[in-house]
């Protein structure tokens, strides 16, 4: 039976510890379907047993991919660039992650069948014109014709040409798609990107895949020579550091604490969530770097902080931080003077309309905001402390919305109900788990 939400009435005492977080998410799926695309076998350990993960092993496997899944290990027997087994009728189901249902479609560019894509209510209320309108211009036919939600159909083309296309949202979905549709475009595919992660460059790079890229402060100018075969790859997934900022968050706002978190993916294009807190005076610190097939990695220690103060953030930060802003949000209203975050509109295209719940939230814990479409400006409070009723609900199981909720509760008081908790299984299955561990009371 699934749990209706989570109670939490008491803070977390101090605690000192050392943890591991869920492998990375972005990279996991990234794994699975550049795996799917190769000749023969390709091996992960500390894969994401996340729903969006599962949910994209689940699409290969009914595309014809053999993907074998053991408590250590993933493995999957790809037969080469476009070797699915395409019938008729399928049906795709990418659940509640965005990244799959746009990095899925590059991969179906050729099928000679129709395939209806679908997905959970919550991805069904999210835009795919930004990856529908490019594969268009390459040659992609979709149906209904004007449809830009899941539902949809798609179906390929045996006359796929490239294209010159300029992404300018900073979306790393949206990049990485075309960079996916690539893998079956004859001629060269250019991309001009504005900076968002560049997982798919660092795995593209190890496939020996031919691309060239140049940068400049703002965009990446990625050329793509379809490859004729690529290779297997093998990888052991590093944590997650989206799932560690909660933890990171959960530590600054505790007394007393330390916290270790042992391994994380700190590749530069993912770690604004690290620069904006330490510009707010956290003082979290790296160590143990180390470079594994091309993405950076360390452990990330962070201590209690008392003198957290206001930042007016860069906008340069939003794409390297844009899945932490909810939980940053939350160290704004405890830190000291006035934060101001702007040209945020895309956190609306997420699992829920972030800034627009957000809003809603720290105005129920009584933290003075402004907000528009695009940016919040918060009234931070060092001395906030909450004794009253808080039930969080209706926010379409946004697994990071559950999350920032929950950290709330443990560092501010009051006495909280908080629906959905099965939201974590999207992305961090061990969330409350660890919790626990860190001597959590919760329910
Ligand atoms: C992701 C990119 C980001 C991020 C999402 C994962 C990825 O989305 O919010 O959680 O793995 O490429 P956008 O590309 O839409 O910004």
């Amino acid at each position: 039976m699934s749990l209706r939400y989570l109670s939490i009435n008491k803070k977390l005492n101090n605690f000192k510890n050392k943890i591991f977080v869920d492998g990375d998410k972005s990279l996991s799926i990234r794994w699975a379907l550049m795996a799917s695309q190769a000749i023969g076998v390709s091996k992960a350990t500390n894969l994401l047993k996340s729903e969006d993960v599962i949910n994209t092993l689940n699409c290969l496997k009914k595309l014809g991919t053999k993907v074998k899944l053991t408590k250590n290990k993933c493995e999957i027997i790809g037969n080469g660039i476009n070797g699915f087994l395409f019938k008729k009728n399928l049906v795709l189901n990418a659940g509640n992650s965005g990244t799959l249902g746009r990095l899925i479609l590059p991969l179906l560019i050729k099928s000679p069948y129709k395939i209806k894509i679908v997905g959970d209510k919550s991805l069904s209320k999210r835009d795919f014109s930004r990856v529908i309108e490019p594969l268009k211009k390459i040659g992609v036919n979709f149906y209904p014709l004007k449809k830009k939600k899941l539902p949809f159909y798609i179906k390929g083309s045996n006359f796929l040409r490239p294209i010159k296309y300029i992404e300018k949202k900073g979306s790393a979905q949206c990049k990485s798609c075309i960079m996916l549709a690539s893998l079956n475009i004859p001629g060269e595919t250019s991309i001009v990107a504005k900076k968002s992660r560049n997982h798919t460059e660092i795995m593209f790079k190890n496939l020996n895949i031919p691309m060239t890229i140049k940068k400049n402060k703002n965009f990446d100018y990625i050329k793509i020579s379809k490859p004729s075969t690529i290779e297997g790859i093998n990888f052991n997934i590093p944590g997650d550091i989206s799932s560690s900022a909660f933890f990171i968050v959960l530590t600054l706002l505790s007394k007393n604490s330390k916290l270790l978190i042992k391994n994380i993916n700190i590749n530069p294009s993912r770690l604004g969530v690290i620069k904006i807190l330490n510009k707010m005076g956290a003082k979290i610190k790296i160590s143990n770097i180390n470079n594994y097939k091309g993405e950076k990695c360390a452990d990330i220690f962070i201590r209690s902080s008392k003198n957290l103060k206001g930042i007016s953030c860069p906008s340069y930060l939003n794409s390297s931080a844009i899945d932490e802003f909810l939980i940053i949000f939350l160290v704004a209203s405890k830190a000291k003077g006035i934060s101001y975050f702007k040209n945020l509109s895309e956190l609306n295209q997420k699992e829920s309309p972030r800034l627009k719940i957000a809003s809603k939230i720290l105005k129920k814990i009584g933290v003075k905001i402004i907000s528009d479409d695009s940016s919040i400006k918060i009234y931070g409070n060092p001395s906030l402390e909450l004794n009253g009723n808080y039930i969080i609900k209706n926010y379409l199981k946004d697994h990071r919305v559950f999350m920032m909720s929950t950290i709330a509760a443990l560092t501010l008081g009051g006495k909280w109900k908080i629906f959905d908790p099965e939201s974590i299984k999207t992305s961090f299955p061990s969330f409350l788990n660890i919790i626990k561990n860190l001597g959590g009371k919760i329910n």
